[in-house]
């Protein structure tokens, strides 16, 4: 968790760090802080609260004059969030400052060891030790300041991304990263370091992406250097060429990131398939995936990890697999997985899903099936991201920077990559019928259009929202393929207006959940052209007979449900197996709108981050 930007070059550093800080806060924003160097002195300003609230008390406290600097926005994992456990952090001396993304494990120890040498600490952070650990390792060696970090990380146990500067010689900053993203942009003169490249994507596409148990030293009007913490060997650095633009990570008119990536979903779709899915010539073609065709078909099982929405995107993949190309498929929360000792052979195919490509527990979870010799596919969206360089091979989304911490597009475009997989070895095992594949083919080419027919009935979504804000409860329910659904349709409520969700396979609701209903309680079914379609009409017959206010997701022309239904939300008509690419519209269209009509921080939700670094 937590964001982390520096700047050192010609220009003024604070508003570069203001505005990198801004893009940074899906990664966390429980408080938020700066520090720069004026020319004589460090100017330090932090706060409990989002970087606006940063941004009015800098404006009060410093002087903000100065062309080094570093900032930091927090997602608390040691010390509750307040003012004093804000980063940045400065050593007893107030030489030495630093903003930090991860943890200390062993934090504990090194304290009570610079205690008993006369240290003090004014946070509970993990943090702050780390500062003075490598403030008394420089004094203890008389190492310059690079040197002291090196040490000092060879001590600690943990995750980190640190940026750390020294005000007796302001002409450099040390960053490090182990488990925790770091990346350098390189402009003319200018460096930039940022948990990821959004902060500095106006002024440079030149980026170095650090490995895990790397440093560099970043100074001014100089070459980065970068070196492998351990043996101190040089690197010779990957420069990468970015392809973001500004755009991509503005709002562009919309009022909330959230609803800007919902209505992205036709055009990424269409992203994630250019190029890869030419439908009328009957090919799939995933670059990373044909070297391995073999890998998959000849697997025994394949295990599927990942967190949250990935997990449900997982979920939808396992129909998909078993249904399509007929391979044995198990579903792991990733934080599962890796700690109770699976079994997993070099038979095993593992796919970690991550959007971020940095979750911590799914990145366990792939270091734990490599070393056990599975092969190990990876569904990411950040280019670039840890998750993605981890993982033997694997496929990009395309997604674009998703901003809004409810993942939205990350889940249709998952989902669309997990069909081209399963389709392609469909293929490849003879499990479909020419017929039934080109058919998926072409159906899936045209669910750009279908995702676009679904945002159409925004308006009427609203209405429904509008009605239902103020339920304290909702049930979710769905079946087969659309079973995941749901789970995601509670999900992303939950996370956005904090109203209490479940979802449920609707058959289950007769074992115990049914006890909930009564005419307080909306149930949302998802009740689309499929296979169950005619047992999720009874499931609705036994929420009506118990007065449930019934929301449905039905497809277009549908007349049976619409009857029992109290209220309906209509999407156009698609096969079964690629129905969750339309039902999951309506759900994210009226969380989005239940939340914002109960004034809740859509694109910030409380207590939550956009990328789990920590486990
Ligand atoms: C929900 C949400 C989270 C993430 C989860 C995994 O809206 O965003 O549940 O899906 O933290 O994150 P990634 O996909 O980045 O590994």
């Amino acid at each position: 968790m937590c964001g982390i930007v520096g700047y050192i070059g010609n220009r003024e550093a604070y508003p570069i760090i203001l505005n990198g800080l801004k893009r940074l806060e899906y990664r966390g924003y429980d408080s938020a802080g700066v520090a720069l160097y004026d020319g004589s002195d460090i100017q330090l300003s932090k706060t409990q609260g989002k970087v606006a609230d940063l941004e009015k008390k800098v404006s009060k406290e410093i002087s903000t004059k100065g062309t080094l600097g570093i900032g930091h926005t927090r997602w608390a994992t040691h010390g509750v969030p307040n003012d004093i456990n804000s980063h940045p952090h400065y050593s007893n001396s107030g030489d030495l400052v630093i903003i930090h993304n991860g943890i200390i494990e062993n934090y504990a120890a090194i304290k009570k060891e610079l205690s008993n040498r006369g240290y003090t600490f004014k946070s509970d952070t993990d943090t702050e030790v780390l500062v003075n650990l490598i403030e008394e390792i420089k004094k203890q060696h008389k190492v310059k300041l690079g040197k002291a970090v090196q040490i000092a990380l060879n001590q600690v146990v943990g995750a980190y991304a640190i940026a750390v500067f020294d005000r007796k010689k302001p002409d450099e900053i040390v960053v490090a990263k182990l488990g925790s993203p770091l990346a350098i942009g390189i402009g003319d003169n200018e460096f930039f370091v940022a948990s990821d490249a959004t902060p500095f994507i106006e002024f440079t596409n030149n980026a170095i992406y650090l490995e895990d148990e790397e440093m560099a030293i970043v100074r001014r009007n100089k070459e980065v250097k970068v070196r492998k913490i351990k043996d101190d060997s040089l690197v010779d650095p990957y420069i990468q060429e970015l392809k973001l633009n500004l755009e991509q990570i503005e709002k562009g008119g919309y009022e909330h990131f959230m609803l800007k990536e919902i209505y992205e979903q036709p055009s990424v779709i269409k992203d994630t398939y250019r190029g890869r899915l030419l439908a009328e010539q009957g090919i799939v073609k995933l670059g990373g995936l044909e070297d391995y065709i073999q890998k998959f078909t000849h697997a025994d099982r394949i295990i599927i990890v990942a967190c949250g929405t990935s997990w449900h995107a997982g979920l939808v993949a396992e129909y998909m697999f078993e249904d399509l190309a007929r391979i044995p498929v198990e579903v792991e929360y990733a934080s599962e997985f890796r700690y109770r000792n699976p079994i997993i052979t070099e038979k095993d195919v593992v796919i970690a899903i991550s959007q971020s490509g940095e979750t911590a527990d799914t990145l366990a979870a792939i270091k734990l099936a490599k070393e056990k010799g599975a092969f190990v596919y990876g569904v990411c969206n950040v280019v670039g991201s840890t998750i993605s360089r981890e993982t033997h091979s694997g496929t990009y989304t395309h997604a674009g920077p998703e901003i809004g911490v409810a993942s939205t597009k990350a889940f249709t475009t998952q989902i669309t990559v997990l069909m081209m997989i399963a389709l392609r070895l469909a293929k490849e095992k003879g499990t479909l019928s020419q017929r039934d594949y080109m058919l998926h083919l072409n159906e899936l080419s045209r669910i750009p259009g279908h995702v676009e027919e679904a945002l159409r009935s925004d308006d009427k979504i609203q209405e429904i929202a509008a009605i239902f804000k103020d339920a304290s409860n909702f049930l979710y329910l769905g079946r087969g393929y659309n079973f995941p659904v749901a789970l995601e349709g509670a999900l992303k409520l939950k996370e956005i207006s904090y109203i209490h969700a479940e979802g449920y396979p609707a058959a289950e609701m007769k074992h115990g959940p049914i006890a909930l209903i009564d005419e307080q309680m909306p149930v949302v079914v998802i009740a689309v052209n499929s296979n169950h379609y005619e047992k999720v009409v009874s499931n609705i017959e036994e929420i009506k007979a118990r007065k449930g206010k019934i929301i449905a997701v039905v497809t277009e022309g549908d007349t049976t449900v619409k009857e029992l239904a109290d209220y309906i939300m209509e999407v156009p008509k698609t096969p079964e197996t690629l129905t969750p690419l339309v039902t999951t519209i309506p759900l994210q269209l009226l969380s989005y709108h239940i939340a914002v009509l109960l004034g809740k921080n859509v694109d910030q939700p409380r207590n939550l981050a956009k990328s789990v670094t920590v486990e």
